[in-house]
């Protein structure tokens, strides 16, 4: 099973980066992020002028190949930060189901809700792209949620953990 991690902050100094790649190193899923995948503004005119940009194509491609995905989404003002939706929304053109597949969704932030607003929104959206939601995990107070090994509450990393090995099993 080729599981795909997404990171999906605009910062490159991300703590749901550091979160997701801990969450990709239990299972060995590779971790891409959509900071990798540079691409302008989309629009129905941009896109009928000049098509889906390399990147959007490649980002698709990986998504396309995986049997699992691991998306983690930041919140900016109660949803995901705009380079992500703005990249949700180029893949989305290529192939209207393109998360066909099980998905978990994580998301952090230093606030006590961790997401949870944006989490559970995309967690009812993204089965219209396909997606089978098979987990969905917002944790709060990263700065004291999260350490060298992970998150530190034990309920907490064995539900993620549950969800995790469920993109492992199918
Ligand atoms: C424009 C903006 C809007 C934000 N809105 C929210 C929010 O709605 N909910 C929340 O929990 N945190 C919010 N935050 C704080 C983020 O959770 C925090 O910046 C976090 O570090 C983002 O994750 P990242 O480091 O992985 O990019 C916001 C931050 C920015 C810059």
């Amino acid at each position: 099973m080729a599981i795909l991690a997404l990171s999906g902050s605009s910062a490159l100094d991300s703590i749901n980066h550091r979160f997701v790649t801990w969450a990709a190193a239990q299972i060995r899923a590779d971790v891409v992020r959509v900071l990798d995948f540079p691409a302008p503004i989309f629009s129905v005119d941009l896109e009928r002028e000049k098509g889906v940009p390399a990147s959007m194509q490649a980002l698709y491609d990986r998504l396309h190949a995986a049997d699992g995905l691991i998306l983690a989404m930041p919140e900016h003002n109660g949803g995901p930060p705009a380079m992500l939706k703005n990249a949700i929304d180029w893949v989305s053109r290529v192939d209207r189901k393109v998360f066909a597949m099980p998905t978990v969704l994580l998301s952090t932030s230093p606030g006590p809700r961790g997401g949870l607003t944006n989490t559970s929104h995309w967690a009812g959206l993204l089965p219209h792209w396909g997606a089978t939601v098979v987990g969905a995990h917002a944790m709060g107070s990263f700065h004291q949620a999260f350490g060298d090994d992970g998150p530190t509450e034990p309920a907490f990393r064995d539900e993620v953990l549950a969800s995790l090995r469920t993109l492992k099993t199918g």
